[in-house]
């Protein structure tokens, strides 16, 4: 499947509608601004955990690069362009933390913590009656990030099982990512 049709799938099970659309837009006003912020206390959280400190610190001025990296990630979500390039975009994340050997065990508690930093925000900036619709439109863009992420875990796991790497799944994970990545994948 391609990342623009894996994309519509995702936004019709979601019930992503041009309204949520308009409504992260919207947040973006207040979310923006705040990107290198939750990118501070994203990194501080992920640094208190043993193995990945290890990991972000394993390569001089890693964590100093990805502060921006996740900072344009974290704009994105609020962009309002959700299409093929940027399924693809986030698939390609995906794959690069899957060839570091990041899993799932990682992965979903650290977008736990990316809700729990925007949504304490949103609760402060916006006015009572303003926080549903402004959470539902956050979870629905969430549920698609995270799915999009989980679907090309699938797929380096898929290629690395196709090429006999089979000892660990992983190992399948890791060169299932790195031949993907090689082969330019998504498309
Ligand atoms: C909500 C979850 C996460 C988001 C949105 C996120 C975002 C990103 C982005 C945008 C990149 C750059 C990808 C590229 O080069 O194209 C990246 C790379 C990376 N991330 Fe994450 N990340 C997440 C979770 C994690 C976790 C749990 C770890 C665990 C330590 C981690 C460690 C790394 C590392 C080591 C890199 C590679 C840095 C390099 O280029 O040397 N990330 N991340």
């Amino acid at each position: 499947m391609t990342s623009r049709a894996l994309l519509e799938t995702l936004v019709r099970r979601t019930g992503f509608t041009e309204t949520h659309c308009q409504k992260l837009v919207e947040l973006g006003e207040h979310m923006i601004p705040l990107a290198s912020e939750v990118a501070l206390a994203f990194y501080d959280y992920l640094g208190k955990d043993s193995e990945m400190r290890e990991l972000l610190w394993a390569i001089p001025g890693r964590v100093e690069r990805l502060y921006g990296s996740f900072a344009q990630w974290y704009k994105e979500v609020f962009s309002g362009q959700y299409d093929g390039a940027y399924a693809q975009r986030r698939q390609r994340i995906g794959l690069v933390h899957a060839r570091l050997g990041i899993g799932p065990s990682e992965m979903i508690p650290a977008m736990g913590i990316v809700q729990e930093l925007s949504l304490e925000h949103l609760r402060m900036v916006l006015r009572p009656h303003e926080v549903f619709p402004a959470v539902e439109a956050f979870e629905k863009i969430i549920s698609i990030e995270i799915a999009l992420i989980e679907e090309s875990y699938l797929a380096a796991m898929e290629e690395g099982l196709r090429q006999g790497s089979a000892a660990s799944s992983k190992v399948a994970l890791v060169r299932g990512a790195e031949a993907l990545l090689e082969r330019g994948a998504p498309s």
